[in-house]
């Protein structure tokens, strides 16, 4: 089940963000777009436990994936497929044209996810994202909804 939540949910998406094994967002960062206008999340309740959500930022024909998390525990059951799937949906259904995201360029998994759905690589940020040896580069990819 998906859910559409608000800034209630808060906690549950820290929570799932700090066990989905990658380059935690933060506290910081959650709390900080929970307060800012035009960002929405969905939550994937898996049997009823929170196990995923994508956090995004819609401002009239455009989107933002801000971030997508999965817990460990539901990894590799189709939990982001399916978040991905409805964020577009939804999309579509409120005519934005085009989605936009940034992802470091070492996360495989998840440049193979969005390439799936559609995404393409449209620009490159150079040392963009913190690592713990120093810096990585982070793509820019887009896709078009309608
Ligand atoms: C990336 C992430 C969101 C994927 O979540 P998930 O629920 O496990 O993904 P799904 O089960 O829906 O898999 C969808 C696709 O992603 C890719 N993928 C996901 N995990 C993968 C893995 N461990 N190995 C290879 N491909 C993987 C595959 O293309 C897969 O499709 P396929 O099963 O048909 O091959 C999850 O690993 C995660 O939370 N990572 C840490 C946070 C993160 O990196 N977020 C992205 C920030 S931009």
């Amino acid at each position: 089940m998906i859910l559409d939540v608000t800034e209630e949910y808060v906690d549950q998406l820290i929570s799932i963000d700090s066990s989905s094994g990658g380059y935690p967002w933060g506290t910081r960062n959650i709390n900080k777009v929970c307060n800012q206008k035009n960002w929405g999340a969905y939550l994937f309740l898996f049997e009823n436990l929170p196990a995923g959500f994508i956090v995004f930022q819609r401002i009239l024909d455009e989107a933002s994936i801000l971030h997508l998390a999965v817990h460990k525990g539901f990894q590799q059951r189709g939990v982001a497929k399916k978040l991905l799937h409805y964020f577009i949906e939804e999309c579509g259904k409120r005519s934005i044209a085009s989605v936009f995201l940034e992802v470091r360029e070492s996360n495989l998994n998840a440049i193979k996810l969005y390439a799936s759905f559609g995404f393409q690589e449209i620009g490159i940020r150079r040392n963009y994202y913190p690592t713990s040896e120093g810096f990585e580069n982070g793509l820019d990819m887009a896709m078009y909804v309608n």
